[in-house]
């Protein structure tokens, strides 16, 4: 069937060495960021994903130039107020959450109401989180009390800074308000639950006044605008794409991965601290820093006696992406595992902690499901030799590599829909797939 894929068999053992792609998180950031700067930024290995290029095109509908060939993505940035403001200017923001609450952010001093749109998935999504801070700074949203896109943000000439507590641990509305703290005249104040913090190690990069204090579960932060210069960036790979290929490396046996030249930044490896407690054996291997992030290899083996884990939600924010792939190793691990504080999950782009229950239930899994927690009840022999048809999943392109990894590593014959949605983050998955199995 046409946009979906059949998996018939297990993937045999491999033993290999790949690169996957660029990072999701700081590819967005870098052009968000280079279109604000003054002169010529240049981006190699920028991530070639649907969101991305929503970006692009959205950041071209403000006036920005942008040149690209297979290799560079050059942006020519307009300073900080330097955006054009079209009258009935949409802006489409297609699958991208980051994309959305990020470039409202920018939208804070438009003169005219600009409409946000996005794709069917992301108009489910709550923008009451970003609403609320950005209007504090003086802006308006229309229609008033709508929560959801499409919206209408309409900027002020009155801008004031904030003093913003971010609590539900996300990125998102805090780079946000970050963004919109270097178009506001005077000090904005955050303090936020521990989340990732490209934007920080950016802004610090790129010589913006920022002062952080780090405490044990919130970071205290305080900026002022500043202009900033065009940058170059080399984008390192995703550690959310590469959890696909780590967990079927474990999954599988007989094999081993090494991940070259990942982005390990420590609020994004949640997943690896939460395996290794479960007995895997992941390592970082060629460590380095570049732009402020941490960088290394990562190398992976198959391994036989996974065992539960009672999961501390202080480790949630770091692996808010990668739950339905860790949930699918705790289904094959020994004991019950638990997962808890997890409300956020089902505001993804698709609900996540609902969906990845019920596949582990089609897998005849057992779960115990409540609003914000999960246990899963783990089997090592598990092993699946149904017909296992997955639709209705909201087009989520991480529900969708969940289901081919479970094919692949633990049997049975799969039908999985819209496979077009590794487009929003990896739109090589298949290809490299191909690489595990083929023999150079
Ligand atoms: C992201 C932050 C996270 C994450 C998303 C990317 C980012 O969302 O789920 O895929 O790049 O800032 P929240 O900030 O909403 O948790």
């Amino acid at each position: 069937m046409y946009n979906s894929v059949t998996i018939k068999s297990k993937i045999k053992n491999f033993n290999k060495t790949i690169e996957l792609s660029s990072d999701k998180s700081l590819s967005i950031r870098w052009a968000l960021l280079a279109s604000i700067a003054l002169g010529k930024s240049r981006a190699f290995n920028l991530l070639n994903s649907d969101d991305v290029k929503s970006t692009l095109k959205v950041l071209k509908k403000l006036g920005v130039e942008i040149n690209q060939d297979k290799k560079c993505c050059e942006i020519i940035g307009r300073g900080l107020n330097g955006f054009e403001f079209k009258k009935n200017l949409t802006l489409n923001t297609g699958n991208s959450g980051t994309l959305a609450r990020l470039i409202l952010g920018l939208l804070i001093r438009s003169p005219y109401k600009i409409k946000i749109i996005g794709d069917k998935s992301l108009s489910r999504r709550d923008f009451k989180r970003v609403i609320d801070p950005l209007n504090k700074f003086g802006v308006n949203f229309y229609p008033k009390n709508k929560t959801k896109l499409p919206l209408f943000i309409k900027g002020s000439d009155f801008i004031r800074p904030i003093y913003y507590e971010e609590k539900k641990g996300s990125a998102q509305c805090k780079s946000s308000v970050m963004l919109a703290a270097l178009l506001s005249p005077g000090k904005t104040k955050i303090k936020a639950q521990k989340s990732r913090n490209h934007t920080e190690l950016l802004f610090k990069e790129l010589k913006i006044p920022i002062k952080i204090k780090t405490h044990k579960d919130i970071d205290l932060i305080e900026l002022n605008s500043s202009n900033i210069k065009g940058f170059d960036y080399k984008l390192p790979g995703d550690i959310s794409s590469s959890a696909f290929f780590i967990v079927l490396t474990l999954l599988t046996e007989n094999s081993k991965l090494i991940i070259k030249n990942v982005n390990i930044n420590p609020t994004r490896v949640g997943i690896i601290n939460i395996l290794n407690r479960m007995g895997a054996k992941i390592k970082f291997k060629n460590k380095k820093t570049y732009m402020g992030e941490r960088i290394a290899d990562i190398s992976v083996k198959s391994c036989k006696n996974l065992k539960k884990i009672n999961c501390p939600s202080k480790l949630n924010s770091s692996a808010i992406d990668e739950f339905l792939i860790i949930f699918l190793v705790a289904a094959k691990s020994k004991g019950i595992s638990t997962f808890k504080k997890l409300s956020e999950l089902n505001q993804k782009e698709s609900p996540r902690l609902n969906i990845g229950s019920k596949i582990l239930n089609m897998m005849g899994v057992k779960t115990i499901l409540k609003k914000d927690s999960i246990k899963i009840f783990g089997n090592p022999n598990l092993k699946l030799n149904s017909f296992y048809n997955i639709k209705n999943f909201h087009k989520d392109h991480r529900v969708f590599m969940m289901c081919v990894i479970a094919g692949l590593a633990l049997g049975g014959k799969w039908l999985i829909n819209d496979k077009d949605s590794i487009n929003s983050s990896f739109p090589d998955f298949f290809k490299k797939l191909k690489k595990l199995e083929t023999n150079d």
